[in-house]
């Protein structure tokens, strides 16, 4: 798949709108996703309103490029449906991989953020959105069609790779 090997984080965006239906097929994406126990514990929020996204941007030291995005999905997790904790970063983050991956076949770019594990973004992101209890969010995606998109680099190691007998 070519979009493994061409992905890289984008965090400046051209100042035009993402397609709806370029929306839904990144939520397709994460909908996508394997999970533990099919649990697919996933609720995606998408922020478009640039003064929304701009308050997103400060919730933490890490999150600004945000503010440069037209928009940004946030992935959460619904805790009222799910049996254990144990997968919800692994289920999370494969969604996340999902949707990246996704964003690079359609021309898209964007990076992940994350919020979880750290309860202060939790919170904040939390309020921002105006979270019920039960949903958590776990990490903000900002995307956009990419400025200054930079070729992504070769990072295969044959020093980490062991076959063993
Ligand atoms: C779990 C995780 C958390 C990340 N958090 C941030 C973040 O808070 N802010 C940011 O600008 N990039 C963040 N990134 C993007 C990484 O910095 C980026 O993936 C890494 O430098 C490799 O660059 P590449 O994505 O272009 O290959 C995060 C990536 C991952 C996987």
């Amino acid at each position: 798949m070519n979009a493994i090997f061409t992905r890289t984080s984008v965090r400046q965006f051209e100042d035009r709108p993402v397609e709806s239906e370029k929306i839904d097929l990144l939520l397709k994406a994460g909908f996508a996703a394997p999970s533990a126990l099919n649990e697919r514990p996933w609720e995606f929020y998408i922020i478009t309103n640039k003064g929304t996204l701009a308050t997103l941007s400060k919730t933490s030291q890490y999150s600004r490029p945000v503010a440069n995005a037209p928009a940004a999905i946030v992935i959460c997790y619904n805790t009222s449906t799910l049996k254990t904790l144990d997968f919800v970063d692994i289920n999370c983050a494969i969604a996340a991989e999902n949707i990246w991956l996704e964003m690079e076949e359609l021309g898209l770019g964007g990076v992940f953020m994350a919020v979880r594990p750290f309860q202060d973004r939790i919170d904040s992101v939390s309020k921002v959105l105006n979270l019920p209890e039960n949903i958590v969010p776990f990490g903000i995606m900002p995307f956009g069609y990419p400025k200054n998109k930079r070729p992504a680099k070769d990072h295969f190691n044959a020093d980490r790779v062991h076959y063993v007998d």
